[in-house]
């Protein structure tokens, strides 16, 4: 597939030269910054440490971090290379535990290695098979944008919460993808970003790759979501998703929620865009675990201390956004509609 052209021109994370080269995020907006990594459990870093992150990013960037593995082990035999992935595995799947995207490329992974003989057979497979997944990830984000733009029309304001965009994908994103199908079409666009306390997701990447991309942009803090819904500054919402239920329950970007009902409050429809490799299929809420994160993101701006000395700190990394709030759940495979258990369903039999 040719690189797009028209919009965000930088790939978040590749394979290259038998390493991984990822965009430090934790740099952004102030520096543009590559890593490149040849050992698997920098990647592992990588991912816990923020350097790289969003769902379907996490998920390639865990596909290539076994990749690593498989060219680091020195095992001659199957059973011990599939013992290195084994070990490999753990430490990158127990880096979030929350966005399922991980699992899956792991286990795509894993399968691969699993089916082929050959050490060296499996080797080549497993880097061929994460660099095409790194592809398809880009076509599944631009299948989702041209069946969400037809959801939005010209002249919408669009709030969206956290970064679904580019750099939380391999290249172009989900929610944001929506949003610049919904430019490339034609129509006249204007996104409402919130900053995306504590870690900034909107404010420093969301911001930078909109108006990389010259679309038109606004940020406002997140206690500001019920001023611009309440003053007609929002037509519409779409956010992106770390893991879907097959009920149409929702965990994103902590505040995705408080967003959520607040557009309910103000009749504004709220969509959510999320490749088939979000979905977990098999769990109830009551198994999703939702990572906490450090205190230091809550008691400090940068290096600058905001909140008192030993104050105890909540700090969850995301939330449950219920099916009744949410108008729509945008795929590659069509829209899902209430009630979604219905719809989810057709839509992965339509895939079969
Ligand atoms: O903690 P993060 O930055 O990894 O959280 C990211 C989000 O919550 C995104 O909205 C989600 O992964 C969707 S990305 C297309």
């Amino acid at each position: 597939m040719k690189p797009h052209t028209k919009t965000f021109s930088l790939r978040t994370v590749e394979w290259k030269n038998n390493a991984v080269v990822m965009i430090d995020q934790t740099k952004l907006p102030n520096k543009l910054v590559f890593v490149k990594y040849t050992d698997y459990k920098d990647v592992a870093n990588a991912i816990k440490t923020l350097v790289i992150r969003g769902a379907p990013a996490i998920g390639v960037s865990g596909a290539f971090g076994l990749a690593l593995a498989a060219l680091q082990s020195k095992a001659r035999t199957k059973e011990k290379l599939v013992g290195d992935l084994e070990k490999a595995r753990k430490t990158l799947f127990e880096t979030r535990p929350t966005a399922v995207n991980l699992a899956w490329g792991l286990d795509k992974i894993m399968k691969v290695a699993n089916e082929i003989n050959d050490v060296s057979e499996i080797k080549k497979s497993i880097i061929q098979t994460a660099k095409r997944m790194a592809e398809e990830d880009i076509e599944t984000n631009m299948k989702m944008g041209k069946h969400g733009s037809a959801l939005f029309s010209n002249n919408d304001t669009i709030m969206t919460h956290c970064n679904a965009g580019a750099l939380a994908t391999v290249g172009y994103g989900t929610a944001l993808g929506v949003i610049r199908a919904a430019k490339e079409n034609g129509k006249k666009i204007k996104v409402i970003a919130t900053e995306t306390r504590p870690v900034m997701q909107g404010s420093r990447l969301t911001a930078f790759e909109l108006k990389h991309d010259g679309i038109d942009v606004s940020l406002i803090p997140d206690t500001a979501v019920g001023y611009a819904m309440s003053k007609g500054l929002v037509n519409k919402v779409i956010v992106g998703a770390d893991r879907i239920l097959r009920t149409g329950h929702v965990y994103n970007k902590i505040g995705t929620y408080q967003v959520a009902m607040m557009a309910k409050q103000h009749k504004i429809p709220f969509y959510v865009a999320a490749p088939l490799s979000t979905f977990d299929l098999k769990s109830d809420p009551k198994d999703v675990i939702i990572e906490q994160r450090k205190s230091t993101e809550v008691t400090q701006i940068g290096d600058r201390k905001t909140a008192p000395d030993d104050i105890t700190v909540i700090n969850p990394a995301f939330d449950m956004t219920p099916p009744e709030l949410i108008s729509g759940i945008i795929t590659e495979a069509g829209i899902a509609k209430q009630p979604f258990e219905e719809s989810i369903k057709k839509l992965f039999k339509s895939r079969l």
